[in-house]
């Protein structure tokens, strides 16, 4: 089957319901979008699929087939993507790395979908897990992007 991702388009040959995951990471390569729980859990496969999140680990790679998918490695080359990287470097999110495309990948679909989004929006969309402990750097990144006042501890 054929696949769109960050604009190419990619010829795969795994079985139609193999995770997505395992397509984007094993197959073709772009590990970026990592593995946490493999049941949805945790959000660090989190890539987006015609702009909207997606758990890649419980995303039968058919399903996918003929939409526009997204992963961690051109997540710059969305406008929206690109400012919360930046807003990432600059409240220096990340500490051991692991979940954090996950959690960029879900900013920035909350940001295309409410560009001002409200702090009970930014709780309820924020919900991928960090076992460092990021969230509070997060909520601030996010609150700066939407022009929030940023809480500072
Ligand atoms: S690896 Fe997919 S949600 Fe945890
Ligand atoms: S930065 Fe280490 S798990 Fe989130």
């Amino acid at each position: 089957m054929r696949l769109q991702i960050n604009n190419q388009i990619y010829q795969v040959e795994s079985g139609n319901d193999t995770p997505l995951l395992w397509v984007i990471r094993d197959e073709l390569g772009l590990t970026g979008t990592k593995y946490g729980c493999g049941l949805a859990q945790c959000g660090a496969c989190s890539v987006l699929v015609d702009g909207e999140i997606v758990r890649s680990c419980v995303t039968p790679v058919e399903s996918v087939v003929g939409r526009n998918i997204t992963t961690i490695e051109a997540i710059e080359n969305d406008p929206v993507g690109k400012k919360v990287v930046a807003a990432w470097v600059e409240h220096q999110v990340p500490q051991c790395g692991y979940c954090q495309s996950g959690q960029v990948m879900a900013a920035t679909a909350l940001l295309k979908q409410t560009a001002k989004p409200s702090e009970e929006d930014i709780a309820a969309a924020m919900i991928n897990l960090c076992r460092c402990g990021t969230y509070n750097s997060i909520k601030a990144a996010v609150q700066e992007l939407s022009g929030q006042k940023v809480e500072t501890l």
